[in-house]
C-alpha cells in the first residue's frame, strides 16, 4: 500500500505541472464571461448561503468556484496543495478585482479555526481526494451550526482503462496513487452521500446538472447542511437516483435478521453498533417510530445497509467502514 504523503506528493505534482494550461483544457472551466460561466454562477448562487457569507474553496485550483463565489459577493478564503494553481488564482483575482485569501493547504485538514465558515465548497476535488471520509469530519467542524456543503463532482473515471488516459496523468495517478482514492471510480453519489452522512451532514442532496457539463460528464451538485441545535438528523433524498421520502434517522427502527429470531432497534442503535461478530446480519425492514409507516430501505445511507453492495464498497475501499472494530 502507498504511504498517502506519497501518493498526495504524486498528486500535487500532476497539477502543478498542468496549472498553467489548465484553463485552456478543454472540460476543465467555462471561460469568464461566457454564457456557459453564467450558467455556472446562476446555478451556485441559489445553493451558497446569502451575501456576504464566510465561504471557504477547498482544492480550490485556478479558482473556478472560488473566484464565482468572490463575485458573487461571499468573503472567500481557498486552500490548494499546488503553489502553481494558487499563481493562476491570483493572477485571475487580480484580473477580475476580486479578493481571495488563498493559501497553500491540504483539503482534508485545512487549517483554520472550528467554526470559521457558513459553506465549504469543492469542485472536481472528491475524485481525487484521500481519505475523504477525515476531510468530511473536518469541513463539518469548520462550518457553523446550518452552514453548508456544497460539491460540484462528477465520475469521470468510472471505466478507468490503462493506455486510453493522457499519459502524465497515469504517470502520476498510478495504481498506488488510485488505491488511495476511494471516490475515484464511483458510478453513483450515493457512496459520497453515505460518508456526509456518517461525518454529521444533514438534509442530504445530489442533483444531476446536465447543464453545467462542460464536455467531460454530467457533474453533480452535491449539498449538505450542518444541523443547528435541536436539528435533526434527517436524510433527504431528491433528484434521480434520490426519489424517496425526507426521512429523518431517528425516527427510524429497523428489523435485523438473526439467528435466535427478528429484532428491532432504533436505526441509530444499528449506526453505532454494527452487526457485531456476526457480520452478515441482514436487515429487512424499516418503519417510521412516529407513524408506524413501512419505509423502503434505501432510505438508509448505503455506507450502514450492510447489504452484498454495501459489503463489497466497503472491501473495495470506496466507503469506510462505519463499524471497523466489529
Ligand atoms: C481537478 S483540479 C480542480 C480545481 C478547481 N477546484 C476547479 O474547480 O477547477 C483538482 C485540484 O485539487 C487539488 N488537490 C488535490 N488534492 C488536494 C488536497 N488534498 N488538498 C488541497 N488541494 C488538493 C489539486 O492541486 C488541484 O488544484
Amino acid at each position: 500500500m502507498s504511504d498517502p504523503s506519497d501518493v498526495q506528493a504524486r498528486i500535487t505534482t500532476f497539477w502543478s505541472g498542468v496549472a498553467a494550461g489548465y484553463e485552456a483544457h478543454a472540460g476543465n472551466v467555462a471561460e469568464y464571461g461566457s454564457t456557459e460561466y453564467d450558467s455556472w454562477v446562476d446555478a451556485l448562487a441559489p445553493v451558497l448561503p446569502d451575501p456576504p457569507a464566510d465561504v471557504l474553496d477547498v482544492a480550490a485550483g485556478t479558482g473556478y468556484l472560488a473566484l464565482a463565489a468572490a463575485a458573487l459577493g461571499h468573503r472567500v478564503a481557498a486552500v490548494d496543495l499546488s503553489p502553481a494553481m494558487l499563481d493562476e488564482l491570483a493572477a485571475s483575482a487580480t484580473a477580475r478585482g476580486l479578493a481571495v485569501d488563498a493559501r497553500v493547504g491540504d483539503a482534508v485538514a485545512p487549517d483554520f479555526a472550528p467554526a470559521s465558515f457558513d459553506a465549504v465548497t469543492s469542485r472536481h476535488l472528491l475524485w481525487t481526494l484521500r481519505e475523504p471520509a477525515r476531510a468530511m469530519a473536518n469541513w463539518r467542524r469548520l462550518l457553523r451550526p446550518g452552514g453548508r456543503l456544497v460539491a460540484v463532482d462528477g465520475f469521470w473515471f468510472t471505466d478507468w482503462e490503462d493506455g486510453e488516459v493522457p499519459a502524465l496523468f497515469a504517470e502520476h495517478y498510478t495504481a498506488g496513487t488510485r488505491d488511495q482514492l476511494p471516490l475515484m471510480h464511483l458510478d453513483t453519489p450515493e457512496p459520497i452521500l453515505g460518508m456526509l452522512a456518517a461525518a454529521g451532514f444533514i438534509e442530504l442532496a445530489a442533483e444531476p446538472r446536465p447543464d453545467l457539463n462542460l464536455g467531460g460528464g454530467v457533474p453533480y451538485l452535491i449539498t449538505g447542511f450542518v444541523p443547528r441545535p435541536g436539528e435533526h438528523h434527517g436524510h433527504r433524498r431528491r433528484g434521480d437516483l434520490m426519489s424517496g421520502p425526507e426521512v429523518d434517522l431517528e425516527d427510524i427502527l429497523v428489523t435485523i435478521g438473526h439467528n435466535f429470531g427478528d429484532i428491532e432497534v432504533p436505526l441509530t442503535e444499528w449506526i453505532r453498533r454494527g452487526p457485531g461478530p456476526r457480520k452478515h446480519l441482514p436487515l429487512l425492514a424499516a418503519r417510521s417510530r412516529s407513524t408506524g409507516e413501512r419505509l423502503p430501505l434505501e432510505v438508509i445511507p448505503l455506507v450502514y445497509r450492510n447489504t452484498d453492495e454495501s459489503r463489497r464498497l466497503i472491501a473495495e475501499g470506496k466507503l469506510d467502514n462505519p463499524w471497523p472494530d466489529s
